[in-house]
């Protein structure tokens, strides 16, 4: 046991967004995917935690006001193990987390939950690491969480090899995107829980779709070209690849056995109106993940003719105008 004296550390992390998608994992235990991914971080709705190791018989975690549902509370467990066995410290911890994602906004609050809770955890247990080995351990958590220890543009390299060779390689770096000015329109057109958790989802697509190696495939080739669109500024080509990317997630999932379909009415009219958005000389392109709700990529400068638009959608519940946010953040203690 280390001698780390009991003071409360806090982080700060936003949600983040994949441009180019993370489905499937090459290993389940270590959270390793099957490509590279490619995402936004957020500057809406943080998740603060608080993380104050102490000596008591078991973890205490309070979601909000009220102590965390067990599920939860053992995810968060479980994760803390990982900190402490690389702290070599066996005491448990107090953890207090606050998610302001409004419910049912779907935006995923577990990759903004994870980076907080890996900042403030590894600070309460006294390690120093820095943000490759912070994203690493992020993505132990959940994946996407790698994505959101960075600011702005990050991609989380699927990394090569597996068991230590893989944990190692696979890793999320920020990238340049100083050229680039844009916001991200969220239309949310279902507060419904999803039918069937990502994580299931994922497993199912890869067991069963037939069309989930191309799609493999051709990320790869959509990475490399967002990349370079990103660098040089490119929106036109950056929404392009990122709505044939997510597109080509959902439809490995359409040929799943049986197929897993997150798509809802509201969803196809809002796809509609970006299509007719951009008949209208207005650059704005759609993406989606495990869930109804569509993501509007589109230039700063565009966001509220695109809002504007979007809200008009019978189908549409509320719409939420982001921009490129922050990296996570330990508050100073
Ligand atoms: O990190 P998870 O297990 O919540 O999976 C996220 C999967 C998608 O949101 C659909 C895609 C992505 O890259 O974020």
């Amino acid at each position: 046991m280390n001698s780390v004296s009991p003071v409360p550390r806090t982080a700060r992390a936003y949600p983040n967004i994949a441009l180019i998608k993370y489905w499937g994992k090459r290993d389940e235990l270590l959270h390793l995917p099957t490509t590279s991914s490619l995402s936004m971080t957020l500057d809406i709705f943080p998740t603060t935690t608080t993380v104050t190791v102490c000596d008591r018989e078991f973890d205490e975690v309070i979601l909000g006001d009220e102590p965390a549902p067990t599920d939860f509370a053992g995810k968060v467990s479980r994760f803390l193990d990982l900190v402490r066995d690389r702290a070599h410290d066996t005491r448990h911890a107090y953890v207090h987390t606050c998610n302001t994602v409004p419910l049912g906004a779907g935006l995923a609050s577990s990759a903004a939950g994870f980076a907080a809770l890996t900042v403030a955890a590894t600070a309460a247990y006294g390690l120093d690491l820095k943000e490759p080995a912070l994203t690493r351990l992020a993505r132990r958590g959940s994946g996407s969480a790698s994505r959101s220890i960075c600011g702005g543009f990050a991609q989380w390299h699927r990394g090569e090899g597996d068991g230590t060779a893989g944990d190692e390689s696979s890793f999320a770096e920020t990238l340049d995107a100083t050229r680039l000015n844009v916001a991200l329109v969220v239309a949310v057109v279902s507060a419904r829980e999803k039918p069937i958790s990502s994580r299931a989802a994922m497993r199912r697509t890869m067991e069963t779709s037939p069309f989930y190696l191309p799609w493999v495939k051709s990320s790869a080739e959509d990475l490399y070209r967002m990349r370079k669109a990103i660098y040089a500024g490119d929106l036109p080509v950056v929404g392009e690849v990122a709505e044939r990317n997510a597109l080509g997630m959902h439809a490995t999932m359409l040929g799943a056995r049986p197929a897993v379909r997150y798509f809802a009415p509201g969803s196809m009219q809002v796809l509609d109106r970006v299509l007719g958005l951009r008949d209208e000389g207005v650059p704005a392109y759609a993406t989606m993940d495990a869930g109804p709700n569509v993501k509007v990529l589109c230039d700063r400068s565009d966001s509220s003719r695109v809002a504007a638009d979007l809200a008009e959608i019978v189908g549409t519940e509320q719409v939420l105008v982001a921009h490129p946010g922050p990296a996570a953040t330990l508050e100073t203690a």
